[in-house]
């Protein structure tokens, strides 16, 4: 049996087990990268300031220990929040510990699921926004197109998946990252703005770069809007075309 490389299994991206210890300690926190109140504030903030209103339905995709989302629930109306994360116990010591016992009826805990390969049609929803907080940089671009893919299913028309990642910049060599100091291939990682355009559309979402939005770690952002199937088909057909162009030689 092999054990496959001990260097690439560390970055591995794994569900978080959290003991009540662990809790304690405030380990839930750290685990979706500290900066508590900093990082969640600013998130819904900046979504109020995009149109989020009381009334809509937001997807918090890898939602971890409710950072954001305890904002959220405050500011929405009751069951209008609506998590997924692949660890369960995250989500839990953010629903248990953090979420003030007053706004636990905000959220049941059906609007939370645990899963990680982003099966948000599981909840039987549409969705007016999505969020994607400081996931793109912990998976890599196969998994960003498959949540892509499937937020997409479940947004209503004119819908807005908003998504932060680290933004690579253009011209950077491909094997040396930040002068060799970050890897492109495994977490965090760091994307082109291109990259997210391209594993977007796979899907009916028409892309726009927003770039800085006074993230407290510089994540950049961008917004990828549902439209409807018809107007998606010629971006898809594209794809195709490309992809059996190259099953056929014809792109070589
Ligand atoms: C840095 S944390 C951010 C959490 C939250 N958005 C916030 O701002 O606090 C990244 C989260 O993505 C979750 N995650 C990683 N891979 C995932 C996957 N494939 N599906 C769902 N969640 C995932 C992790 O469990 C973690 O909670």
């Amino acid at each position: 049996m092999t054990m496959g490389d001990p260097e690439e299994a560390r970055h591995e991206s794994r569900p978080r087990e959290l003991s009540d210890e662990m809790i304690k300690a405030g380990r839930h926190r750290e685990l979706v990268g500290g900066q508590w109140d900093a990082v969640g504030r600013h998130q819904s903030d900046y979504l109020i300031s995009q149109g989020l209103m009381p009334h809509h339905r937001l997807l918090d995709v890898g939602c971890g220990s409710l950072r954001g989302g305890i904002h959220f629930v405050d500011y929405l109306d009751a069951g209008n929040y609506y998590g997924i994360d692949h660890s369960e116990d995250l989500m839990m010591a953010g629903w248990e510990h953090e979420l003030p016992v007053e706004h636990q009826p905000k959220l049941p805990k059906e609007n939370l699921l645990a899963n990680g390969s982003f099966r948000v049609g599981d909840f039987g929803q549409t969705f007016d926004y999505a969020l994607a907080q400081s996931l793109f940089t912990h998976i890599g671009l196969s998994q960003v197109r498959l949540c892509f893919y499937r937020v997409a299913q479940v947004l209503k028309p004119g819908g807005k998946f908003y998504a932060t990642f680290f933004e690579e910049p253009e011209g950077t060599p491909i094997d040396a990252p930040g002068g060799g100091v970050r890897r492109s291939y495994r977490n965090p990682y760091w994307n082109f703005a291109a990259d997210l355009e391209w594993a977007s559309s796979f899907a009916p979402l028409e892309y726009k770069y927003i770039g800085d939005w006074n993230h407290p770690s510089n994540q950049k952002i961008a917004v990828f809007t549902r439209i409807s199937r018809r107007t998606g088909r010629p971006r898809l057909q594209l794809r195709r075309a490309i992809a059996a162009g190259h099953r056929s030689g014809t792109n070589r």
